[in-house]
């Protein structure tokens, strides 16, 4: 595959049509009723694919050659968030509360092209390859187990999937390899003093007072638990305690996040975590129930897969698109797949600012550049070339 791949004319305008219909119609995770309906509906159309719906707001399609040979699966993810959007863009949500503000609308219609491209290719691949479009990343328990869980994966031999990126420029690709998103930890505390009046804080025993030493407390966790040349997060987001202003309260809600990478870490994290919570009420007379939630595991790209990957970006997206990337503390519930096939998860700069700014993903005036899907198009055509070219 020495001279660059050539897209069909139209592929790029047809890409960004769809993204922008799917953008003006969001839908929150595990509702993706219309996206759903509007992906099988195009890749009926498109043709030659056997189109199944594992779940309810997920679409499978298998482009099934005939020829033995490998199953490469492909994976987009198709949710939005409950965010209100501000872009002011033409095609901005018509939903309201509801937005892709993360470019899932992106990634299902950058696969959407993949497949028309790959099916006008039939003749030049073998074995399968396999079109995830999941439902439900953002928000726990994952679509991903669940279509792991009705047979998504049987038989895959690899898997990629892409993010569009607003903290990579347009033009750039990052294939890190191994641990890329960490594991998108949350917890509870709640503390319980003695409420009573706040004129006679000696006959109570105050939560916000004991609260906030937690939290204070917490901040030594990564600082003095964890290895420096480890990684881990641990992030208060929520403190929720009483009523008004003469009035100690009974309870105080603590509520966060906690992110790394080595499940090692992690054990060590969580158990002194728990120990300041509880040490510090019960130096004051209250107690801290502790709760803990385990979310998405970590993505850990497989080496192989990735450096064929990382080989093909100069290929299919230009000399000098590859560059060196650090993992990310996000959690992204594609590491469900990994689990039963090696594969690697790209990132692919799309930043475009709004009103001046690039904003963040999940940001209320968040937006990808349209231009980034053409590479997308590309690094998805190449992959399915190289694995499962005749
Ligand atoms: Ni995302």
């Amino acid at each position: 595959m020495a001279a660059p791949l050539a897209l069909a004319p139209d592929t790029t305008a047809q890409v960004v049509a769809w993204r922008r219909h799917l953008h003006a119609h969001p839908e929150l995770s595990f509702h993706e009723d219309e996206t759903s309906a509007f992906v099988e509906a195009t890749l009926t159309a498109l043709g030659g694919l056997t189109v199944t719906r594992p779940t309810p707001t997920s679409v499978v399609a298998r482009l099934v050659t005939g020829r033995p040979g490998p199953v490469l699966a492909l994976r987009a993810d198709m949710d939005a968030l409950p965010i209100t959007e501000e872009t002011g863009l033409p095609f901005a949500s018509t939903a309201p509360g509801v937005m892709h503000a993360c470019g899932h609308d992106g990634h299902t219609a950058v696969l959407l092209g993949a497949v028309r491209e790959l099916v006008a290719r039939r003749e030049a691949l073998v074995g399968e390859v396999r079109f995830l479009f999941q439902h439900a990343e953002e928000t726990l328990p994952g679509g991903a187990q669940e279509m792991v869980d009705r047979g998504a994966m049987d038989g895959v031999t690899r898997v990629l999937g892409a993010h569009l990126w607003a903290d990579l420029p347009l033009g750039q690709v990052g294939v890190p390899v191994g641990a890329v998103t960490a594991a998108p930890d949350t917890f509870w505390i709640t503390i319980r003093g003695k409420g009573g009046h706040a004129a006679n804080p000696h006959q109570t025993v105050d939560p916000i007072a004991i609260g906030a030493q937690v939290v204070t407390g917490l901040q030594q966790v990564v600082a003095r638990t964890v290895d420096p040349l480890d990684s881990a997060v641990v992030s208060v987001t929520q403190f929720h305690a009483g009523t008004t202003n003469n009035v100690i309260p009974e309870t105080a809600e603590l509520n966060g996040t906690v992110r790394t990478f080595d499940p090692a870490v992690r054990a060590r994290v969580v158990a002194q975590m728990e120990r300041i919570a509880r040490g510090i009420a019960e130096a004051h007379g209250a107690t801290a129930a502790f709760t803990y939630e385990e979310g998405y595991r970590p993505i850990v790209n497989d080496p192989a897969v990735s450096a064929q990957v990382q080989a093909l970006v100069a290929e299919a997206c230009g000399a000098g698109a590859l560059v060196p990337m650090r993992p990310v503390m996000v959690g992204e519930d594609f590491s469900a797949f990994l689990q039963r096939a090696p594969g690697t998860f790209v990132f692919i700069g799309a930043a475009r600012a709004i009103d001046g700014a690039v904003h963040p993903h999940h940001h209320p005036k968040f937006d990808v550049d349209e231009r980034a899907f053409e590479t997308g198009v590309r690094l998805f055509v190449a992959a399915a070339l190289r694995f499962n070219g005749r």
